[in-house]
């Protein structure tokens, strides 16, 4: 069972808009230039989504192989890089077990909170054992999680928001119930969209995440032969994680 499916996949960048791909980019090549031992040039994107970042990394002359597991995402990719005539080999892969061709990747990144859809700890040992395999010796790791110091106490139980379109109006209403013990959030996002010549439809889809610590994820990626070189309040050269953190960006090496 994948996530974002049908409609849903075809509004993600409605809903993501707003949200900084490029300069999220940007932040992602300097900490590869400034991290890396030796030349990156490959690298691979785990739940690239509609591929954003994969396609705003290429501009900075990147070999990309983006992958992802829910096949509207990935269609959604796909399209805009017939767009821009992008050279990004998308790929449909489950980052729990990953099987592709050709020589190891100089990086890995996985964004935006995906590895928060791996919700039990054997997966998330499968995640990093397969970003182990196919990264190359010093080869990096990118990656950014959902924060428990947020989490826990500054969540929104409701959320609403509205999105106009030129096709119309789309309501998004996302409810959120937390599940401490096994750091689980589900939320559950109700999207009605009324089309400007009166049409109206709505779905719903229900998904589950996982929140992480710090030393919690320093002690995966020690276990599964990474050595965790920064620690990001997000997209920006802060190192300072506090409870107001939302998102954590990591970079790791794997040894
Ligand atoms: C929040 S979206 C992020 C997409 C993209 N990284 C971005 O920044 O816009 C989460 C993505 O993770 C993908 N995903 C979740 N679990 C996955 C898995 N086990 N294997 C591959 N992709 C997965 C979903 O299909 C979705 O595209």
């Amino acid at each position: 069972m994948s996530s974002y499916i049908g409609r849903h996949a075809e509004l993600y960048d409605i809903f993501y808009a707003d949200k900084p791909y490029m300069d999220e980019a940007a932040f992602v090549h300097s900490c590869l230039q400034q991290c890396s031992i030796g030349a990156t040039h490959r690298l691979l994107e785990l739940a690239c989504g509609t591929g954003s970042h994969a396609l705003a990394l290429e501009k900075f002359g990147y070999d990309i192989v983006a992958t992802d597991y829910s096949n509207d995402m990935l269609a959604c990719a796909r399209r805009k890089a017939t767009q821009v005539l992008s050279t990004v080999d998308f790929r449909w892969q489950d980052m729990r077990s990953l099987d592709l061709p050709g020589p190891p990747f100089d990086a890995v990144m996985c964004l935006f909170d995906s590895i928060g859809y791996v919700v039990t700890n054997e997966a998330l040992v499968e995640v990093l054992q397969g970003v182990h395999r196919y990264l190359r010796p010093n080869g990096l790791f990118v990656l950014e999680f959902w924060h428990a110091g947020a989490m826990l106490h500054l969540y929104d139980p409701v959320r609403v928001r509205r999105y106009l379109t030129p096709d119309g109006l789309v309501l998004r209403i996302s409810e959120t119930t937390l599940e401490c013990a096994r750091q689980l959030s589900q939320v559950t996002y109700t999207i009605y969209e009324l089309h400007n010549d009166g049409a109206y439809s709505s779905l719903q889809e229900m998904q589950v995440n996982r929140y992480f610590l710090v030393q919690e994820m320093a002690g995966w990626l020690s276990t599964c032969g990474f050595v965790p070189l920064k620690w990001f309040d997000g997209f920006a050269a802060k190192e300072h994680i506090t409870e107001e953190t939302w998102h954590v960006v990591a970079v790791a090496r794997r040894q």
